[in-house]
């Protein structure tokens, strides 16, 4: 399993991005626009000074509503996925194809309290799903129990001879991640951040999944 760090948490602390950098697999860039969420992110600029850094994969989770938008602000930084949310869009299939039309990679989350059904038309089509484990607006939330669609989606993978990536966001500690261990890539924020040693805390959630 890799540990994607999300450095909603830190963004305004240039100094520490490079530690962040080393400690992850890549980098988890949470957007919000404060009204898909209650607030927003700071501005793109402020964040792009922090994400010049960077030399993991970036991989971009929108909690917008204007999809198109931020899709375009985002494409200078190059990030090898784009996920927007299934409850922001009536048309997913016209994101999916937009976002691969500029040649990223394409992800879709999903809501703890969203109907799970309604991933399954698009699964054939995308790279990745994120699985929220807490509802989207901040870090630092309790773990919201989805083990359940960590399996359903495992299941339809293997059956299907499919290769989207499953991907968990929120509340990942070293006693939750104990219960993703089916899924691909782990987001984690303030378990990580709250630390003034990001790769111990790293390696910790890293020596509980991978034998
Ligand atoms: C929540 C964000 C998450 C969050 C994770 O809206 O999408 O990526 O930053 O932070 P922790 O790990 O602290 O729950
Ligand atoms: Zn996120």
């Amino acid at each position: 399993m890799k540990i994607a760090g999300s450095f909603l948490t830190i963004q305004k602390y240039k100094e520490k991005i490079n530690d962040l950098n080393n400690a992850i697999d890549q980098i988890h860039f949470d957007i919000m626009d404060g009204k898909f969420t209650e607030k927003p992110t700071l501005p793109l600029e402020i964040m792009e000074e922090n994400l010049k850094d960077i030399n993991k994969p970036i991989d971009v989770h929108l909690m917008v509503i204007d999809i198109k938008r931020y899709v375009n602000k985002v494409l200078k930084f190059k990030p090898a996925y784009i996920t927007f949310h299934i409850e922001a869009t009536d048309d997913p299939g016209y994101f999916i194809n937009y976002i691969k039309s500029k040649g990223i990679k394409v992800g879709i989350a999903i809501n703890p309290e969203t109907d799970f059904d309604e991933i399954y038309p698009y699964l054939d089509d995308i790279d990745l799903v994120l699985i929220m484990s807490v509802h989207p607006g901040k870090s630092g939330q309790l773990f919201i129990d989805v083990t359940d669609r960590i399996d359903k989606l495992y299941e339809f993978r293997r059956r299907n001879g499919l290769s989207y990536i499953i991907e968990i966001d929120g509340g990942i500690n070293d006693e939750t991640i104990k219960k993703i261990k089916k899924a691909d890539i782990a987001v984690a924020g303030s378990y990580i951040t709250k630390s003034d040693n990001y790769q111990e805390k790293a390696n910790i959630l890293r020596s509980e999944v991978n034998e």
